[in-house]
């Protein structure tokens, strides 16, 4: 093993001498039952081409006789970021409906018609072809129709547009305002920098395919107003907006009227999943330390996207979602210690609440350019951290924001709840909904304790990047109702857990 450390790539040179003379428990022998081929003990390649002349046809037979459609947005170079925005809004408040019918979904009984249930696991009706069960939506041979069908549908993938433009700016915006030697310093080497900028031109695809599906009123591209000021600040901060921009989809997919968009949104938040993972690894977390990913309802993205946009332009396409008020973790783990317990009171670089933990703390507090196993979090595929960012039991303390804020682009949203009195803390990860009694020691500030529980035996609920929430009630909700909480919140926060 130890005579394959020759690559250079500091992902790989970290992994493998990262390699713990503790196996994983479970796995004490090499036992596979067949001889293990030696590795190649020959010298390595120091020539490379020409190669190889294959086989090859100068009229390739996939491309296509029209030019591929165009992309609403060019890629992007440069710094983007405009700071705060400081005039006066032409218009405030959410779009809303000219009427609006209650002030609260009431819950109903399960639809009568979803009694479908199989024993025997035998066809039950008649199949429509061979090798083709009954039943499934869009499947009779009705054309596709690739565009919104409600407001709801409407409003959830411009709500995606406005996401799908901010990280378009934002994965570009960090390689333009770091250099190479503030990544190299943070251990990433120029093949990352080709990456994240790989996937800034991934979301000039998604804001075409979005913006398609809309039509001519989807919203354009805005300007931003970003915390960071480190190259792991950008990471932390990447990889907060990309668990919101993820979970909000899988919130909402499933209600869309629009199956055929439905479709092709899987098809592009698939990408983002991944763009997630990736910035996890960078920063030296786990790199997806639970078994299922939340959604959260479109409100909840909105609310931790709003604050992050400074401006849009003058006929922007407005959104119907709520603005929450801002929950604040005051003891949020900082991924960039060793020792996660030592965080300091407010360790992030602002008051917003995606706002990336302080990158800046002393050397000998910090674990990024930390070699040693189970302390170090310098990018990586995989970490374990001897010290977990929490643990069920923690004291977690919080503040939040009274409603009426001014917030989003041009300061035109305001923030709001219909929420009584703050009761509980609502944690939202994996499958789960789960609450804690919020203890008040002020106004508007409390404390609680991270649950235990699991999803299923040997999963914790509680890790990975998360959502939280004060709220009124602790009314039981899952997956598929969870927008029901909505009236509920009082205020609304995320929570780094691991
Ligand atoms: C980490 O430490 C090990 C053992 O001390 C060493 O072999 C390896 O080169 C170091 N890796 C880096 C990336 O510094
Ligand atoms: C955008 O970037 C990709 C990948 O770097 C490149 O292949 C493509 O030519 C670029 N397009 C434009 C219009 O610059
Ligand atoms: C809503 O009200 C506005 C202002 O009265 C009007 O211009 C608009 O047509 C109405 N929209 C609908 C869908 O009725
Ligand atoms: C085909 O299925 C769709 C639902 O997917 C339904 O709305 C439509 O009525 C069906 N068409 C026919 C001809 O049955
Ligand atoms: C907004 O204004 C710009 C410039 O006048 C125009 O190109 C664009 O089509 C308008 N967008 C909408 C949704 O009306
Ligand atoms: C928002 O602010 C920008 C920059 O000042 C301005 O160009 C734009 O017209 C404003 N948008 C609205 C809707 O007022
Ligand atoms: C972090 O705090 C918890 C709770 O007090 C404690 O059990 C744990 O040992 C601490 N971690 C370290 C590394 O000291
Ligand atoms: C957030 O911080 C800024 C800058 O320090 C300050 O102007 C603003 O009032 C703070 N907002 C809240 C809600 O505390
Ligand atoms: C990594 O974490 C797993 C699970 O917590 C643990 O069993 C294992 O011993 C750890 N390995 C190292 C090398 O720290
Ligand atoms: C999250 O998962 C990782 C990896 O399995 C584990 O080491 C860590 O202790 C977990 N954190 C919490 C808060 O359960
Ligand atoms: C988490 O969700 C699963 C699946 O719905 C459920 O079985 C489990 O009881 C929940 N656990 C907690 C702690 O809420
Ligand atoms: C949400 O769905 C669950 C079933 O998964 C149900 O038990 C619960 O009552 C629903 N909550 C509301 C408020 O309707």
């Amino acid at each position: 093993m130890l005579t394959r450390i020759t690559y250079a790539s500091t992902l790989l040179s970290a992994f493998a001498a990262a390699v713990p003379a503790p196996q994983v428990s479970g796995y004490t022998n090499a036992d596979a039952g067949f001889p293990q081929t030696p590795s190649s003990q020959g010298s390595l390649a120091t020539v490379f081409g020409p190669d190889s002349q294959v086989a090859y046809t100068i009229n390739p037979p996939a491309v296509p006789t029209a030019p591929a459609p165009p992309r609403v947005s060019s890629n992007v170079t440069g710094a983007t970021g405009h700071g705060p925005f400081s005039g006066t809004p032409t218009t405030t408040g959410a779009e809303m409906a000219n009427t609006t019918l209650a002030q609260t979904i009431v819950p109903l009984p399960p639809n009568p018609t979803a009694t479908y249930y199989n024993a025997g696991g035998k066809l039950l009706q008649p199949a429509p072809i061979p090798y083709m069960p009954a039943g499934g939506l869009g499947t009779n041979g009705t054309e596709p129709r690739y565009m919104v069908n409600s407001d709801f549908d409407f409003e959830s993938i411009a709500l995606g547009l406005y996401q799908e433009w901010i990280e378009l700016d934002l994965f570009n915006n960090g390689l333009a305002v770091f250099s190479e030697e503030d990544f190299l310093a943070a251990g990433l080497t120029a093949e990352d920098r080709a990456y994240i900028a790989f996937m800034a031109i991934q979301e000039t695809g998604h804001a075409t395919l979005l913006t398609n599906m809309l039509g001519e009123a989807a919203p354009v591209q805005c300007t931003y107003n970003y915390p960071f000021t480190t190259v792991r600040e950008f990471i932390d901060f990447n990889q907060k907006l990309t668990r919101w921009g993820e979970s909000g989809v899988w919130g909402f997919i499933n209600h869309l009227d629009s199956r055929e968009v439905g479709q092709l949104l899987s098809q592009s938040i698939a990408t983002e999943a991944r763009q997630q993972m990736s910035f996890r690894q960078m920063l030296g977390l786990h790199p997806q330390p639970v078994w299922f990913e939340a959604g959260i309802p479109q409100s909840w993205a909105w609310s931790y996207l709003a604050p992050y946009i400074s401006s849009c332009p003058q006929n922007q396409t407005r959104l119907a979602w709520q603005n929450f008020p801002a929950l604040h973790v005051v003891n949020q783990a900082n991924p960039n210690r060793f020792s996660p317990n030592d965080t300091k009171p407010y360790e992030v670089v602002g008051n917003r609440t995606a706002d990336p933990s302080k990158s800046d703390i002393p050397s000998d507090e910090s674990c990024v350019n930390l070699n040693v196993t189970g302390y170090g979090c310098g990018p990586a595929i995989a970490r374990n951290r001897s010290e977990p960012l929490s643990f069920p039991g923690k004291l977690v303390n919080l503040i939040w924001d009274s409603p009426g804020l001014p917030v989003g682009p041009n300061n035109s949203y305001v923030t709001s709840t219909s929420a009584g009195s703050p009761t509980f803390v609502a944690w939202v990860s994996q499958l789960n909904l789960t609450y804690t009694p919020l203890e008040i020691t002020g106004a508007n500030e409390g404390y609680t304790y991270q649950p235990a529980g699991e999803v299923y035996q040997g999963d914790p609920a509680v890790n990975d990047t998360m959502f939280i929430a004060i709220t009124d009630t602790d009314t039981f909700l899952t997956p598929f109702n969870l927008s029901m909480v909505n009236p509920h919140v009082v205020a609304l926060g995320l929570y780094q857990a691991g």
